[in-house]
């Protein structure tokens, strides 16, 4: 297997840098992070843009959807990703509620996260329907990532977890719906969950970037849950999902000698006390 050349260049990722990745044919990388230390780590391993995703409201709250995290949480969760972060892009989710009634409640959501976080830009979820907070948005001065295809704050809509766009009249409306945030302003769209053919199309399409999740190679980058590929979640293994790493078994191995040994009086030895 040949091994990527890691990222050396020091400089911070700026939106302006993803757009002259995309025009030279180079891959993006995207990862989620919640936390200061998974932070630091993802960033130092050379990631392009980390996504402080509403993910976390599964990952880290153990809900079934996104849907019940809040903003004073995104917001603590940003916090604590850019303490860690010195080069990676940071984008921050914008959660359910916070934007989709109307603009001005969107704009002051995002000017929050900016803020408070310190982060680099927001991400939201949906096309012609939040037009006119991207507008906001983006007239405050801050930059906007995309998100169409499977959008998790709409599940209750979709009502299942499965391939969007498969339908001609649905693809269409996507394909206008990345457009209309090119048109906006957006610095690049994550398109999660469609058919590999028609992301390669919308990527062809467009010139600000197209990070794919479950949208194949034709893209411009990937974005993958950090604790999906590094082995931490359970019971969820879609077919766009590699494994990098089984993290569960390395923790439960670690924590099971721990347990033994601490039982067996084996810890702490003579050299690791006072
Ligand atoms: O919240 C998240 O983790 C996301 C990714 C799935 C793109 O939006």
């Amino acid at each position: 297997m040949s091994v990527a050349k890691r990222n050396t260049d020091e400089r911070k990722v700026t939106t302006h840098r993803l757009t002259e990745m995309k025009k030279r044919g180079e891959k993006i990388a995207m990862i989620t992070a919640y936390d200061f230390s998974m932070a630091k780590i993802i960033d130092a391993a050379g990631m392009d843009v980390i996504l402080v995703g509403d993910s976390a409201s599964n990952v880290m709250a153990g809900n079934t959807t996104t849907l019940p995290i809040t903003l004073d949480q995104m917001i603590y969760h940003g916090k604590s990703v850019m303490k860690g972060v010195k080069r990676a892009l940071v984008v921050v989710d914008l959660p359910f509620g916070t934007y989709q009634g109307s603009p001005k409640e969107a704009v002051s959501s995002a000017i929050r996260v900016m803020k408070e976080t310190h982060a680099d830009c927001i991400k939201m979820e949906g096309g012609a329907e939040i037009r006119k907070a991207v507008e906001r948005i983006i007239a405050a001065g801050i930059p906007v990532m995309g998100h169409l295809g499977l959008t998790p704050q709409s599940i209750n809509r979709f009502g299942t977890y499965t391939v969007r766009a498969r339908e001609d009249s649905e693809a269409g409306k996507l394909i206008e719906d990345a457009h209309l945030l090119e048109n906006l302003g957006c610095f690049a769209i994550v398109l999660e969950k469609i058919p590999a053919t028609l992301a390669a199309r919308v990527a062809s399409e467009l010139t600000i970037p197209m990070i794919g999740i479950g949208a194949g190679a034709g893209v411009d980058g990937q974005v993958l849950v950090a604790h999906d590929m590094l082995g931490i979640t359970e019971g969820f293994s879609p077919r766009f999902l590699r494994r990098y790493a089984n993290l569960k078994d390395t923790i439960t191995g670690a924590v099971q000698t721990y347990i033994e040994d601490v039982k067996r009086q084996d810890f702490p030895n003579e050299k690791e006390q006072y």
